[in-house]
C-alpha cells in the first residue's frame, strides 16, 4: 500500500482517480477549496506548506491546474497568464518541491491534455501549456531517474465535462475510464512518458 497524494481530487478526473486507487492505497485527497488538505497550485509557498503538513509520501498524482481557451489574435495576457502560472508552473513546482520529500522509488504523474498534440481552433493558451508540460516531463524524468519516475497523462474530452458544457459526448471518455491511465502510470515502471488515455480506457460511442 502506497501513500498517494491526489491533487485535484475534488475535480472530475481527480475524484475518479482517487476512487480507483482507494481500495489498494492510502489516498490523501487535496483540493483547492476542499479535501483532506487544500493547496493553491499557483502559489509556490502554498505547495511547500502542503508538503510540510503531509510529511513523507510515495506518489503524487496531479489532476488539477486551470488554463483558458482563446484564439491567437484574441486571447488576452490574462488568458495566457492563468495557464502558465496555474496548470504549467503549478505542476512543475509540485515536482520541484516534492524532491527530498517523496520516498525513493516514488512516482509523480501530472496532467496535460490532448490539445498539446491535436489542438482545436481557439485553444492556444491551453495547447501551449500542455505542450510545455510534456517537454518538462520528458526532460525532468531524465534528471530524476533512477530514484523517481515522472510521467504525464493526456486526457481527451471527459464525458462528464462534455455533458456539463452541453457538448456532444460521442468520442469522449468517462472519468472512470480516464482514471485507468493514471493507475497504469502509478503501477508501471515507465518514466518520461505521456500516456494517452485512449490506450487505457473505453471511449463513449
Ligand atoms: N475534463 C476534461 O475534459 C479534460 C480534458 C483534457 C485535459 N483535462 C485536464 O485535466 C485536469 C483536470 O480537469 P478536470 O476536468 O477534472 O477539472 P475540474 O473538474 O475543474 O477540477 C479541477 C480540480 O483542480 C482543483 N484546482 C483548481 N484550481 C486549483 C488551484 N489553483 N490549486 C490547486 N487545485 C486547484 C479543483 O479544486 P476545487 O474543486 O477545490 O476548486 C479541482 O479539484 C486539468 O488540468 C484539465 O486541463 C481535462
Amino acid at each position: 500500500m502506497a501513500k498517494i497524494i491526489v491533487v485535484g481530487a475534488s475535480g472530475t478526473i481527480g475524484n475518479a482517480v482517487a476512487d480507483l486507487l482507494m481500495p489498494d492505497h492510502e489516498v490523501i485527497r487535496v483540493g483547492h477549496r476542499e479535501g483532506d488538505f487544500t493547496v493553491d497550485l499557483s502559489a509556490k509557498a502554498s505547495i511547500a506548506s502542503l508538503f510540510e503538513r503531509i510529511g513523507a509520501f510515495d506518489v503524487i498524482v496531479s489532476a488539477a491546474g486551470a488554463s483558458r481557451f482563446g484564439k491567437t489574435g484574441e486571447a488576452s495576457d490574462e488568458d495566457f497568464r492563468v495557464g502558465i502560472e496555474n496548470k504549467l508552473m503549478g505542476q512543475v513546482n509540485l515536482v520541484r518541491l516534492a524532491l527530498g520529500r517523496i520516498t525513493a522509488g516514488g512516482a509523480i504523474t501530472l496532467t496535460t491534455g490532448l490539445l498539446a498534440r491535436e489542438p482545436w481552433p481557439g485553444t492556444v493558451p491551453t495547447a501551449m501549456v500542455n505542450a510545455a508540460l510534456e517537454g518538462f516531463v520528458r526532460a525532468a524524468a531524465l534528471d530524476l531517474a533512477p530514484d523517481m519516475r515522472l510521467n504525464a497523462v493526456s486526457p481527451i474530452l471527459v464525458t462528464e465535462t462534455a455533458r456539463r458544457m452541453g457538448m456532444d459526448a460521442v468520442g469522449s471518455m468517462p472519468a472512470t475510464e480516464t482514471a485507468r491511465a493514471y493507475q497504469a502510470s502509478i503501477d508501471g515502471d515507465m518514466t518520461g512518458q505521456v500516456l494517452d488515455v485512449r490506450d487505457f480506457g473505453k471511449i463513449e460511442a
